[in-house]
């Protein structure tokens, strides 16, 4: 591999120096001639085998490109938290480098948590430059699935349930990562919302449901992100599967969006020659192949985009168009990628990276309760802080299936804490033990449940105070690729735990670390809940930062928290929704996702959906929009005033939501279309102006495939939460 890989960088190099091949100006090597025009020249020159090899992988997360011509590999990796260790050749085991430990920025659930496009920026900027660094092609995220049950295995790596938001959040993300010459790769296109069955269940909804709730996150990739490549998913829609499905590749993404990057199949996505060929797809990686050959250099040519790809082309059952097709837009990707000569040379676990994964997660952490002003707790208040839990130590960067990282450092909770509080005032017990990461849920550890209990019990009666550190992790069946939760319940037996402190010690704040809501018997007997997520590299220094009060927490839930699993929208209707019969599911609640369904629906959740607390708190002066009849294409001008009324600097969200008050067809009570984050000192005031485009507040028409708005009344909702709305204002909106 290395052989190859340094006679095609020698070529490149040597072809692109001097720009010639036989004396000759050779056009594809031109950065002044148009991307389009270099794409026709490179293709002018290969073969049809070489151009055929260019469509599939070569190693694990690799694939060829013409060394002769000096057009180099591609080199893809995860994503999308930090980029993954080096893998064997043909191994998902890690090739044991010593240069390769990244820095793990939080969770895409902390991000989304932010409500800070600033943040996503900074986010795709830095992790880009560790992807670029490390000489990656494609970084294998960010990841923008829908949360749509609190049971999906991957949430974590999205962001949220909030179609808007999820589009604001992954814009920026994707420019930082494209600033460094590397492709960002968004995923998994689409309706990946569940990991069970996720190889094959055939997903059903409505055209509405896919346009208003499931697509947009990716349109705004696609149109606005400009991204460069786009990742299908292993789950069917419509009896297809995503990675090579006509109506979502060929018509939406490539025809209506005019997506021109490169569509890559999911590790294991791809299921048959003739839909690989025809239906969308470009380049196809992490096939197995059928029991052919399931190991070795062999297999790579046993894929669907390979040999049998390039004896249909022979015959003439596949055109040639379609190859070039494919190859040209990988080819675009590489000449926006590692064949640009002014693309910067990447850093890798630089402080400015750690300074961006800490100021992220400080952004994101959200506080959920917090009675008799439990938290700040300033240096100094209390003699001894017990920290109880096993999420306090346990390093929560590995595990969770690709997204698993081998990270330069991890900050974990409790040293966070003893290095804010002092090593003498913290007393730790683990409380509760889970098994080695990557295990299933079910495996118990061999450690006595009772006796960690009873040193728990007894550390906390002893403490001023107990910070309870526990939620999920990234074992299987938890927060991790490849299986689902089996129910929303918090895993061993934390729950008994809480109970058994609370007995011994009334101030028991929880902190959860997870990428999914879990349910909470004991809600209402502790003063204080955190949703800590999992923060990455500077997971503890951003928990001691927060907790002390140097940084006010500004966090807002992505999606909301159900009372129990029932009150999901998904699992209301039965199995056939959530997780289907094993091999269809029908999305039966629609377009009610989330807190579009809690709210239609009067159902109250646990936390809803952009709900977060302060430190200090914030007044919101009358709101005024700049008229009151708007036609479809103009914007409404809406301002208001915010003030920081507390004591302490702070950031308020400040979110609008539209409410279409009749229409023809079922419209959610709210709907957000705009939201800020607002950085206030003190007693400081600021004029937030709003231009919110009337033309987003369409609904996808089913029957005419077009978005449609309804003239008439429309409420504007200006709120610090889905359940938190300050005002309302009215607006009409004319057909015309
Ligand atoms: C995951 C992708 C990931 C790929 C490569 C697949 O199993 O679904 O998200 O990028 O593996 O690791």
């Amino acid at each position: 591999m290395k052989k190859n890989c340094i006679i095609s960088i020698t070529l490149f190099c040597i072809i692109f120096c001097f720009g010639t091949v036989k004396g000759q100006k050779e056009i594809y090597l031109d950065v002044n001639q148009s991307i389009d025009k270099r794409i026709e020249s490179a293709l002018s020159k290969m073969t049809m085998e070489e151009k055929v090899a260019m469509c599939h992988a070569q190693s694990k997360f690799s694939s060829k490109g013409v060394p002769r011509l000096g057009i180099p590999e591609v080199w893809t990796d995860d994503g999308p938290h930090g980029i993954r260790e080096e893998v064997f050749w043909d191994e998902w085991s890690g090739a044991k480098w010593t240069n390769d430990s990244c820095t793990a920025f939080p969770a895409l659930t902390c991000l989304a948590a932010t409500f800070d496009p600033e943040m996503a920026l900074l986010y795709g900027k830095s992790i880009g430059e560790e992807a670029r660094y490390r000489n990656k092609t494609v970084l294998l995220g960010p990841g923008v699935n829908i949360y749509r049950t609190p049971l999906n295995g991957r949430n974590f790596e999205y962001m949220g349930e909030d179609p808007y938001l999820s589009s604001r959040m992954v814009v920026p993300y994707i420019r930082g990562v494209q600033l460094n010459g590397v492709a960002a790769c968004v995923k998994h296109f689409a309706l990946n919302n569940q990991e069970k069955w996720r190889m094959h269940i055939n997903v059903n909804l409505s055209d509405r449901a896919l346009h208003e709730i499931y697509l947009p996150a990716f349109k705004a990739a696609v149109e606005e992100g400009q991204v460069w490549s786009i990742m299908g998913s292993y789950n069917q829609l419509r009896g297809e599967h995503c990675c090579h499905n006509d109506f979502l590749l060929n018509k939406i993404l490539k025809t209506d969006w005019k997506f021109d990057g490169v569509v890559i199949s999911d590790w294991g996505g791809v299921h048959d020659a003739d839909q690989a060929a025809n239906n969308g797809l470009d380049l196809e990686m992490g096939t197995s192949t059928d029991g052919l050959t399931s190991k070795g250099k062999l297999a790579y040519s046993e894929y669907y985009l390979a040999n049998s790809f390039l004896k249909g082309l022979k015959s003439g059952k596949y055109d040639e168009k379609q190859l070039n097709e494919k190859v040209s837009r990988i080819l675009r990707m590489i000449f926006r990628t590692s064949m640009n000569p002014d693309r910067p040379y990447g850093r890798f676990v630089s402080p400015e990276h750690s300074d961006a994964a800490r100021r992220i997660a400080e952004g994101g952490i959200v506080l959920l309760k917090n009675e008799n002003q439990f938290f700040p707790i300033p240096v100094g208040k209390f003699k001894s802080i017990a920290v109880i839990g096993e999420n306090a130590t346990k390093s929560l960067t590995i595990g969770g299936g690709s997204s698993s990282l081998k990270v330069g450092y991890e900050v974990s909770p409790l040293q966070g804490l003893i290095n804010k509080y002092g090593k003498e005032h913290i007393l730790y017990s683990k409380g509760y033990a889970s098994t080695r990461t990557s295990s299933a849920q079910e495996i118990k550890t061999k450690l006595n449940e009772d006796s960690l209990i009873r040193s728990a019990v007894e550390t906390a009666l002893h403490a001023d105070v107990v910070l309870f550190i526990g939620g999920l992790n990234k074992n299987r069946n938890q927060d991790c690729e490849g299986g689902d939760r089996k129910n929303m319940n918090l895993p061993f037996g934390q729950d008994k735990l809480i109970e058994a402190l609370l007995k011994v010690n009334k101030n028991v704040a929880i902190i959860l670390l997870s990428g999914n809501a879990v349910s909470m018997p004991w809600v209402n007997r502790v003063p204080s809940i955190v949703q800590a997520w999992y923060l990455g590299s500077e997971a503890g220094n951003a928990i001691a930062n927060v907790f002390a009060g140097d940084i006010t927490p500004s966090g807002k839930l992505p999606f909301s928290f159900p009372v129990k699993l029932e009150d999901n929208a998904a699992q209301s209707f039965g199995t056939i929704s959530y997780p289907g019969d094993s091999i269809s599911e029908y999305y039966k609640e629609d377009i009610l996702v989330g807190y579009r369904w809690f709210d239609t629906k009067k159902i109250k959740p646990q936390f809803p959906f952009g709900f977060g607390l302060s430190y200090t708190n914030f007044e919101y002066g009358k709101g005024t929009t700049d008229k009151y009849i708007y036609s479809e294409n103009e914007m409404v001008k809406l301002s208001f005033l915010l003030k920081n009324n507390g004591k302490v600097k702070g950031a308020e969200v400040a979110q609008v939501y539209i409410s279409d008050e009749k229409s023809s067809v079922v419209r959610p009570v709210k709907e957000l279309k705009a939201f800020s984050k607002v950085i206030l000192e003190p007693g400081e005031s600021r004029q937030v102006v709003f231009n919110l485009p009337v033309k987003d507040w369409a609904f996808f028409n089913d029957k005419t495939q077009h978005w449609n708005i309804e003239p008439g009344k429309f409420t504007i909702k200006l709120g610090s939460s889905s359940a938190d709305i300050h005002q309302t204002l009215s607006v009409y909106v004319t057909s015309k």
